[in-house]
């Protein structure tokens, strides 16, 4: 006997997860399938971001941190420290506790939101003969469910170079890279990252503050493509000088493993050929969507040419009363991003009118300084032609930043020219991921430069940057 909800959400990471909870509050009768198996074979809710990504990585660059921070911060604090250690195993199982935590929490709020969770594999079947449509769970659950709506949040999986797959020994993927040394307590003498995106710049940052020697090859020829380029060029220089290794517009030419590591063949930028012998590789060149175990092909669901499932503004698929989020679809692959649609999903099959500004997106990458940024780049005004005022204010001339001893990096504020509308807003610097947030409101609600600039800040705060920032776009600031 087939068991029929309003909603049957399959995947139970951000995108899965948030859709369900706000469909349950509703009033919509809801089920979530995840497939994610914890180390014991149980139920390891939150997808990618909770089990092997966002989570589990700001825990491991909190502790690294704190680490580099004790070794190299200190001493200008009149603090001294001997005998300071790394005991990596601990640093590891406090990442796996805090994963554990998050994990449980989500099964905390299904209870809470009475969510029916179903562990094990969803699959499309048949469209239902009342309407509706047919989802096998196997493994370990063994259910059919009937879905008047489905949302699909299946997410995505690392990108192998090909030929070179993933055996989290030796070649690691995100999974790999964040439990190095969990068993052996050994932070690698020398770590490979193809790759110098998001995962590379971050886990590289990690085991680059353990000590290990990090050596970054990017297939392009410029540093972070995405962000806007003064403010890549700013991180590039302060990633330098902490001695991450990045070698950009290189060409992976083979791979080979060994007993003794990994040794890998490249083309250099200036086209020499050149060979880099690390103890373990760390591959993140992209991500791919996740339809695996889906059968998407069961019920006629279209994937577009990139294998991503085809949805519309509105993440509706091509089938009546099937919807998609996340890493699934089109667009950036990030929690927030797939939360956001999730919500908005859940709203409009409530017959409400949900919503994502796809422009207000924000983006954070957590090394140290911090990166994060929302809207457009200047590169982007100036392919578009639109006519911008940029301003621009460095940490070095913030109190607060220069009592944190973090006084490398600046805020962009780039508006347009004649209306003074805030276009974009760029920060490498510390905390990146919090001021950003005042950048994003402020656009929400269409604000200028100017409003920024006329509204009083608290003294001495990060924050003071960003009012400075919006002052300097009308080349008036007050500190520099
Ligand atoms: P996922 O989180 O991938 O969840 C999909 C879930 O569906 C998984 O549990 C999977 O097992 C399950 N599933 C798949 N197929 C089936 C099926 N057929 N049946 C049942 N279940 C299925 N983003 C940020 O915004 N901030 C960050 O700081 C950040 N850090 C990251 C760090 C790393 C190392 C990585 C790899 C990613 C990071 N991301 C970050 C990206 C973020 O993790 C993803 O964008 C986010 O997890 C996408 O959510 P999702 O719900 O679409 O998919
Ligand atoms: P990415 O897309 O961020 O970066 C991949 C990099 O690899 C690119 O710079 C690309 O040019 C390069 N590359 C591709 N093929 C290559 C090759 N053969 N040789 C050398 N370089 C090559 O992908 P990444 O880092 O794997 O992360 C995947 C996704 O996860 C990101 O797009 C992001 O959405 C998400 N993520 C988000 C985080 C955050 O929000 N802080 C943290 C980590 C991941």
């Amino acid at each position: 006997m087939s068991k029929t909800f309003d909603v049957v959400v399959i995947g139970g990471g951000p995108g899965g997860y948030i859709a369900a909870i706000r469909a349950a509050q509703l009033g919509l009768e809801v089920a979530c399938i995840d497939a994610w198996r914890n180390a014991q074979g149980g139920p390891a809710l939150g997808g990618t971001c909770t089990n092997v990504g966002c989570i589990p990585s700001k825990a491991l660059l909190q502790s690294s941190e704190h680490y580099e921070h004790a070794a190299k911060g200190l001493a200008a604090h009149g603090i001294t420290t001997q005998g300071l250690a790394i005991d990596v195993a601990k640093m590891i199982a406090r990442k796996d506790a805090i994963v554990k935590q998050t994990n449980d929490g989500i099964q905390y709020l299904f209870k809470k939101n009475k969510v029916a969770f179903f562990h094990g594999r969803g699959s499309f079947v048949r469209a239902a003969a009342g309407g509706g449509w047919e989802i096998a769970v196997s493994a370990p659950a063994q259910e059919t469910l009937i879905g008047k709506q489905v949302i699909v949040a299946t997410g995505s999986r690392p990108r192998p170079l090909a030929g070179v797959p993933f055996d989290e020994e030796r070649v690691l993927s995100n999974e790999g890279a964040l439990a190095i040394g969990g068993a052996s307590g050994q932070v690698p003498a020398r770590l490979g990252v193809i790759g110098s995106g998001v995962v590379g710049l971050e886990l590289g940052s990690v085991w680059r503050r353990l000590g290990a020697q990090v050596t970054v090859l990017e297939a392009l020829p410029v540093f972070l493509g995405a962000a806007d380029q003064q403010i890549a060029k700013e991180a590039f220089k302060a990633f330098t000088k902490q001695r991450l290794a990045i070698e950009l517009g290189v060409k992976v030419e083979g791979v080979e493993t060994g007993a003794a590591g990994v040794a890998v063949r490249y083309t250099g930028a200036r086209g020499e050929v050149r060979l880099l012998e690390v103890d373990k590789l760390v591959v993140c060149v992209g991500r791919v969507p996740n339809t695996e175990g889906l059968a998407p092909e069961a019920v006629g669901l279209a994937l577009d040419e990139r294998g991503c499932i085809a949805v519309d503004e509105a993440c509706r698929t091509n089938l009546a009363g099937v919807w998609a989020v996340g890493d699934v679809v089109r667009g950036p692959m990030l929690a927030h991003k797939a939360e956001e649609e999730g919500v908005a999903v859940a709203e409009r099959i409530a017959g409400q009118h949900g919503h994502v500004d796809f422009d207000l997106v924000p983006w954070v990458i957590y090394t140290h300084p911090e990166i994060a940024w929302v809207g457009r780049t200047e590169q982007q005004l100036q392919a578009s032609g639109r006519a911008y005022r940029s301003g621009t204010f460095a940490f070095a001339a913030n109190g607060r930043a220069r009592a944190m001893g973090a006084g490398t990096g600046m805020v962009k504020f780039l508006a347009d020219a004649a209306s003074d509308e805030i276009l974009g807003v760029h920060i490498v610097g510390p905390l990146a991921s919090e001021l950003v947030a005042e950048a994003a409101v402020a656009m929400a609600f269409k604000a200028s430069s100017e409003d920024i600039a006329r509204i009083c800040h608290a003294h001495p705060t990060l924050g003071e940057a960003m009012k400075e920032a919006a002052l300097a776009v009308d080349k008036r600031t007050l500190n520099a």
